[in-house]
């Protein structure tokens, strides 16, 4: 299955390839940072990270001007709103489409630690971190402002917005791609809220025929009492009491948010948690740009995985699951987290804070920078839904007769025996806008729902 990027407007792939530095980027003044219109009060721990092309001078500029080198990698050009990016990509290793004149248009572009020492420290937008000048940085061609807002948009009320900016490891704080799981996450929503209103509407119908019934029974009883009875009857068995209220949703290396924001947005109880102030600082801008109360999310400052042993000591559920977890990282407290390694250890610690199958609604991994096949992923979805005593469908053609099963008897979709979890997984990619519109793997996924 392969998802493709919907609707984030004003991003675009324009084109991507092998990119060679020489003499494309030559010339052009930055002239300092751009405060933009839509910038907002920025963190001074979010500053400490993001770029800084305040630091960008004039004179810097001449020596960018000598730059002779070239660079065989693979390179995405890009638009993130008013502003062109070009950045490595290591999947990208086909020949460039659009002429050099086009990737000149780039406002900035992401150089590779090896030619990055060709640029004088005053024109990098790299935050100077010492681990930072091993893996490369920004260098601009045209002023950027430290970050700029973004949207994504559903045609629903749901829509939230983000802030881009040149940060470290080429990264935007935006994975464009991953549009793909908020489309996911936004039909999650309407599938939840369908399937109660469903129960909502047999309680009430089932209400209605039992006092109808109870009353042409009782016709010559106390109709005081009978309606008390069912009263008392209909709050127990309530649906809009039960499954659906307190809706959590535990997002891990929730990175700046926007999951998360999304997730807050339709009115879930969210948790989000990354080993980064930094990023958890970037989180918390894009939570207030999208319109959200300050208090809309649980923000967490840990290691993911000790987390959710802690939550399984204090016996915490959750109802949904997010994952994006990088190929390698460093817990709060420096713990190592390596994909392979950890990240079965982390989903068989997520059977113990889920809710019971019947409560619970999806999960979503992400494997990006990593060379894990979208069946690991699966097989991780398919372990865990076992585990937690889902039953899942063996294969597509399964899914599609659950489906099919599911129509026919609409009645029974909100018991136990009828909740059925699905999985799809593939890849997750990006379609250049430039001829041939070729198709770009940024990573794999794997996702579990029920119904
Ligand atoms: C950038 S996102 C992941 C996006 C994408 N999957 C990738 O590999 O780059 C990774 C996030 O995980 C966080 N992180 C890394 N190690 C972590 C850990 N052990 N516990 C919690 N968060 C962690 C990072 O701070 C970062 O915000």
């Amino acid at each position: 299955m392969i998802e493709e990027i919907g609707n984030l407007p004003g991003y675009e792939l324009l084109d991507s390839g092998l990119f060679s530095f020489a003499g494309g980027f030559a010339g052009g003044g930055s002239k300092g940072a751009l405060k933009g219109a839509s910038e907002s009060k920025r963190l001074d721990e979010v500053k400490s990270v993001s770029a800084a092309p305040g630091a960008v001078s004039n004179s810097a500029s001449k020596k960018f001007d000598s730059v002779q080198d070239a660079d065989a990698e693979g390179y995405r050009l890009e638009r993130f709103g008013d502003f062109i990016l070009a950045r490595p990509d290591p999947a990208a290793i086909w020949e460039k489409e659009l002429p050099q004149s086009e990737w000149e248009k780039a406002d900035a572009f992401f150089a590779r630690a090896k030619n990055a020492a060709n640029f004088a420290p005053e024109v990098s937008a790299s935050n100077g971190a010492a681990s930072d000048a091993t893996k490369g940085k920004w260098i601009l061609k045209r002023e950027i402002p430290e970050q700029w807002l973004l949207h994504f948009l559903t045609g629903t009320p749901l829509e939230i917005s983000f802030y881009a900016r040149l940060a470290p490891f080429k990264h935007t704080g935006i994975f464009p791609e991953q549009s793909a799981n908020w489309n996911f996450i936004v039909e999650q929503a309407k599938r939840i809220e369908s399937r109660k209103q469903m129960a909502r509407q047999n309680f009430a119908e089932d209400s209605l025929e039992n006092s109808l019934e109870d009353s042409s029974k009782n016709a010559s009883e106390n109709p005081l009492k009978n309606s008390a009875q069912n009263s008392a009857k209909n709050s127990s068995e309530n649906p809009s009491k039960t499954s659906f209220e307190n809706f959590k949703v535990l997002s891990l290396f929730g990175y700046t948010g926007i999951a998360s924001a999304l997730c807050a947005k339709i009115g879930w109880e969210v948790t989000h948690v990354d080993a980064s102030r930094p990023s958890i600082s970037w989180a918390k801008e894009n939570m207030l740009a999208s319109g959200l109360p300050g208090d809309s999310i649980r923000w967490i400052l840990e290691d993911a995985l000790k987390f959710v042993k802690r939550e399984a000591r204090r016996g915490a559920k959750y109802n949904a699951f997010i994952l994006d977890p990088p190929a390698f990282g460093r817990g709060a407290k420096g713990e190592v987290w390596k994909f392979n390694e950890d990240l079965p250890k982390l989903m068989f610690a997520l059977r113990e804070i889920s809710a019971p199958p019947e409560e619970f609604e999806f999960a979503i991994v992400n494997a990006y920078a990593v060379s894990a096949p979208s069946l690991l992923l699966k097989n991780l979805l398919d372990d865990f839904a076992r585990g937690i005593g889902l039953e899942v469908g063996a294969d597509q053609s399964t899914i599609s007769n659950h489906n099919a099963a599911f129509l026919d008897t609409a009645a029974l979709a909100n018991t136990v025996e009828a909740k059925k979890a699905v999985i799809d997984y593939g890849e997750l990619i990006l379609r250049q806008s430039s001829n041939p519109k070729r198709l770009l793997s940024t990573g794999n996924f794997g996702r579990l729902y029920t119904h």
